[in-house]
């Protein structure tokens, strides 16, 4: 029996969310983040009531791709999430820390994680985008176990590394019964093979401008990183 009462309250913060999808890709690096958020922008611009949950607590990065000031949100029976562009609400662990380094251990993670969702109040949403930190660890784990209804998007690279690691993790997530929504293929060449995974949603090639444009929701939505990425979005609605 499990007598953390945030528990409890996390059935009913989800019970206005239609669909949460987690991006993971289980490697480090390969772009969960500026899929994550970019891809939500997409959902929001669309006319989509959307989520974004950054669930890294010790790399939390969502507010500086989009741009979002790390003030303390406002509280009202639990935490509103900020406000973004195309409506767009946004909730990370950044808006609570001082912009500081947080050094955490796997038991530490999971009490942020259980407060962090207990408290946030994201009302009637269509998609809630959860940014994963990298690996199957503490946070991910956690996560799918208390939001029953997650789906899992993969983000992966072409490189060995990244896609035996991927094709793994689907193995594995399979044999739980955990949805994988698709798979976005990061960093692919252009003339490259897809990705064996199925089903793959988008290809995204490396785009030398997206550097200048973190921090900006509207020069994001322009990148040639969205427009290969908007096939994901199309395909999730
Ligand atoms: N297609 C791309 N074109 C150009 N730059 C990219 C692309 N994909 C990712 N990047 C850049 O690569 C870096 C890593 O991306 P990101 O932080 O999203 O990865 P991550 O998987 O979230 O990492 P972590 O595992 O640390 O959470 C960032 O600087 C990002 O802007
Ligand atoms: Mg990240």
């Amino acid at each position: 029996m499990n007598l953390d009462p945030r528990l409890y309250a996390v059935e009913e913060r989800f019970c206005g969310v239609k669909r949460v999808i987690a991006v993971s890709g289980w490697k480090g690096g390969v772009g969960k983040s500026v899929v994550s958020c970019v891809l939500a922008l997409q959902l929001a611009a669309k006319g989509r009531k959307t989520g974004l949950l950054d669930l890294d607590f010790t790399g939390a990065s969502d507010h500086l791709v989009l741009g979002a000031e790390p003030a303390f949100p406002k509280e009202t029976d639990g935490v509103e999430p900020h406000l973004l562009a195309h409506g767009l609400k946004f909730m990370s662990s950044a808006f609570f820390l001082g912009g500081k380094a947080v050094p955490m251990r796997g038991g530490e993670v999971v009490d942020a994680l259980r407060e962090l969702i207990a408290i946030t109040r994201w009302g009637e949403l269509d998609y809630l985008i959860v940014d994963m930190p990298p690996g199957i660890g503490d946070a991910t784990l956690e996560f799918s176990r208390l939001v029953r209804k997650t789906e899992f998007l993969a983000v992966v690279t072409p490189s060995v590394l990244s896609a035996s690691l991927a094709a793994k993790t689907v193995a594995l997530f399979e044999e739980w019964g955990i949805t994988l929504a698709g798979v976005v293929e990061n960093l692919a060449p252009q003339d490259g093979g897809a990705s064996s995974l199925a089903p793959a949603l988008a290809r995204v090639a490396y785009d030398p401008a997206l550097e200048s444009a973190l921090g900006s929701p509207e020069a994001l939505l322009k990148t040639a990183f969205a427009k290969d990425l908007s096939a994901a979005a199309d395909r999730l609605v």
